[in-house]
């Protein structure tokens, strides 16, 4: 099969041939139609994700296309199923293995371009504002990064959850997009100030629920916005810089961060992960999520499609077709 590699840590990727990975119990063989492109592969290839594949590895961690052989003790799965499924890896590749509990079939609806790039960002936005934020009906939530893969999934999350949505992005073409993805107020983060912002729109109070993908000096305005007992949700570092908490301000302020791997899941609790997922397919069949695919690359385009999320010029997803 054709695959995209990387051989060794940091090294260039590239296009290559190899046999088909072999099919284990409670796995399913798929034929990959398109892949999503997410910002924790940048750091797979690098070596600096939480969970490590030893080199030379297959990126890619979502998926979507058809099963074309089912494993041992395989139950409700068959051939010829479309379905998009979370991979720890393996996914920039034209066959791939999923675990079984990872796999979702897709309604007839659903192409496969969307759904490659629909498990972990939805899937993250989904258990992470409302199962561990327990974000209600009526609190102000901010979204930072909210023009990004994860960030604009949170945006509509939070308002089929009833918040009123607050987006941060760098800059006015990304403050509308997520304006557009149904975010009540934005702010250029580029240009305003988060703390005064954020103040501003909450008459003094802060944010109940603040959604953090960027890290940094955005996480420190973060602190800084949250009302007194708020939640801030770390979600991930993009901007290079893992924060520093003092945690006399979390005293002060009764203030709960928390600590959130969307990934993790998928062993600890399988069915809370399906559950969430079959939520944003109904949202998403009513009309209430509606996926942002802003690019599409073939499979050999891997590193300028990682590239895009580098330099922070993609917005939503980026997903490559197979
Ligand atoms: N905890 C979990 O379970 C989980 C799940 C999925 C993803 N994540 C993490 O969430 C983060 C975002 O992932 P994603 O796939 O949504 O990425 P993405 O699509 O590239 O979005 C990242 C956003 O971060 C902002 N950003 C700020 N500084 C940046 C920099 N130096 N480089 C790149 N982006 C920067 C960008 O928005 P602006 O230009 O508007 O600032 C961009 O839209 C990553 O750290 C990822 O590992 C965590």
């Amino acid at each position: 099969m054709r695959a995209i590699v990387c051989p060794a840590f940091g090294s260039p990727l590239e296009l290559t041939h190899l046999p088909a990975p072999a099919l284990g119990a409670g796995q399913v063989r798929i034929a990959v139609a398109a892949a999503g492109v997410n910002f924790a592969d940048t750091l797979f290839i690098a070596g600096k994700y939480q969970e490590k594949v030893a080199p030379p590895l297959i990126p890619g961690m979502e998926l979507a296309g058809t099963i074309i052989e089912v494993g041992e003790g395989v139950t409700g799965l068959a051939t010829g199923d479309r379905v998009m499924a979370a991979v720890t890896g393996g996914a920039f590749a034209e066959e791939a293995i999923a675990a079984q509990t990872d796999v979702i079939r897709l309604p007839d609806q659903l192409d496969f371009v969307t759904a490659a790039g629909f498990p972990v960002a939805y899937g993250t936005s989904h258990l992470g504002l409302k199962h561990k934020a327990a974000l209600r009906p009526g609190e102000t939530l901010v979204v930072h990064g909210a023009a990004g893969g994860v960030g604009l999934t949170a945006v509509e999350i939070g308002v089929a959850l009833g918040a009123q949505v607050i987006a941060t992005a760098g800059g006015p073409d990304k403050v509308q997009i997520a304006l557009d993805h149904g975010a009540h107020h934005g702010i250029d983060y580029k240009a305003e100030d988060i703390r005064e912002r954020v103040k501003d729109l909450t008459g003094g109070r802060g944010a109940d629920v603040i959604y953090d993908p960027v890290g940094g000096a955005v996480f420190d305005a973060s602190l800084r916005s949250i009302a007194p007992d708020g939640r801030i949700l770390v979600i991930g570092f993009a901007s290079g810089t893992v924060p520093q908490i003092p945690a006399n301000i979390l005293l002060v302020k009764n203030v709960t961060v928390i600590g959130y791997w969307w990934g993790a899941y998928r062993k600890l609790n399988p069915a809370l992960v399906r559950d969430s997922l079959a939520e944003c397919m109904e949202w998403w069949a009513e009309g209430k999520l509606k996926p942002h695919v802003s690019k599409t690359l073939p499979l050999a385009d891997a590193a300028a499609a990682l590239e895009l999320l580098k330099s922070r010029a993609a917005t939503g997803k980026v997903v490559l077709t197979v």
